[in-house]
C-alpha cells in the first residue's frame, strides 16, 4: 500500500480519490491465489505445482534426502568459514563447547566429540543448525542451505580429527601420541 501513502498534492489527491473509488488495490498483495491446501477449481489454476510439492519432506523428519551439495573440498572450505565465524564463539574452533559466549556465562553445549554428537544423523545436525534448539537460536534466515549443509560437513570433520583410530595415523603423530605429548580427550 506503500504507493497510496506516498501521494502528495492535487495529482497525489486526484491518485488517491481514484484508488479509494478503485479499492487502492495492490496487485501484489491483492491478487487471485490458492491458499494453502485448497482444493484446485477451475481453468486458470490448472498450471499450479502439487501442494505439498512432491518430494517434499516433513519437519522433523529424519529421512530427508541427502543435501543436493557434494562433500568436496569447498564445501569443507565453506563449512570452516562458517563455523568459525558463527558457530565458535559458542562451540568453540574444535567444538568441545569452549567458545568466547560460554566462557563469559552463556550455557555450555555438549561436545561435538560425543558418541551421541558422532553418531547423530546429518540430517539431525543439520535441523538444530536450521532450527535451533533451546538457548541456540535457529540459522535459517542468517545462513542459506549450501552454508547450514556446510556447516554440518565441517562438524563431521572436527570429529574425524578429534577421534582417528590410531593405525591411521603418520608416523611422527604415532611419536607424539606415544611420547604424551598430543593432547585430545573425549569431554
Ligand atoms: C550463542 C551460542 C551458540 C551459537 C552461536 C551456536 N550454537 Fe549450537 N548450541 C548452543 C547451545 C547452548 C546448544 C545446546 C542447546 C540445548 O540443547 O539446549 C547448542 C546445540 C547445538 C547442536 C546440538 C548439540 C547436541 O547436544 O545435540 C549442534 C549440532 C549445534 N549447536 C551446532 C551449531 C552450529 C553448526 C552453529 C553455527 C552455525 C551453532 N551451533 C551456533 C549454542 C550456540
Amino acid at each position: 500500500m506503500k504507493s497510496c501513502v506516498r501521494m502528495r498534492g492535487w495529482l497525489g489527491g486526484w491518485l488517491l480519490a481514484a484508488g479509494i473509488l478503485g479499492g487502492c488495490a495492490d496487485p501484489m498483495v491483492d491478487q487471485r491465489k490458492l491458499e494453502a491446501y485448497e482444493p484446485r477449481r477451475g481453468r486458470w489454476i490448472v498450471a499450479l505445482p502439487d501442494l505439498p510439492p512432491s518430494g517434499a519432506v516433513a519437519v522433523g523428519s529424519d529421512s530427508v534426502p541427502r543435501p543436493p551439495f557434494t562433500a568436496d573440498a569447498a564445501l569443507f572450505a565453506l563449512g570452516r568459514t562458517v563455523h568459525d565465524v558463527h558457530c565458535a564463539p559458542c562451540h568453540g574452533v574444535t567444538g568441545v563447547g569452549d567458545g568466547e559466549v560460554v566462557r563469559r556465562g552463556f550455557p555450555r553445549p555438549r561436545s561435538y566429540h560425543l558418541a551421541a554428537l558422532r553418531e547423530a544423523s546429518d540430517a539431525a545436525l543439520h535441523e538444530v543448525v536450521a532450527d535451533g534448539r533451546g538457548s541456540m537460536v535457529g540459522f535459517s534466515e542468517l545462513l542459506d542451505p549450501r552454508e547450514r549443509w556446510a556447516a554440518v560437513a565441517w562438524i563431521r570433520a572436527l570429529q574425524r580429527a578429534w577421534s582417528v583410530p590410531v593405525d591411521r595415523l603418520a608416523d611422527a603423530e604415532r611419536r607424539q601420541l606415544d611420547s604424551g605429548a598430543a593432547g585430545g580427550r573425549d569431554r
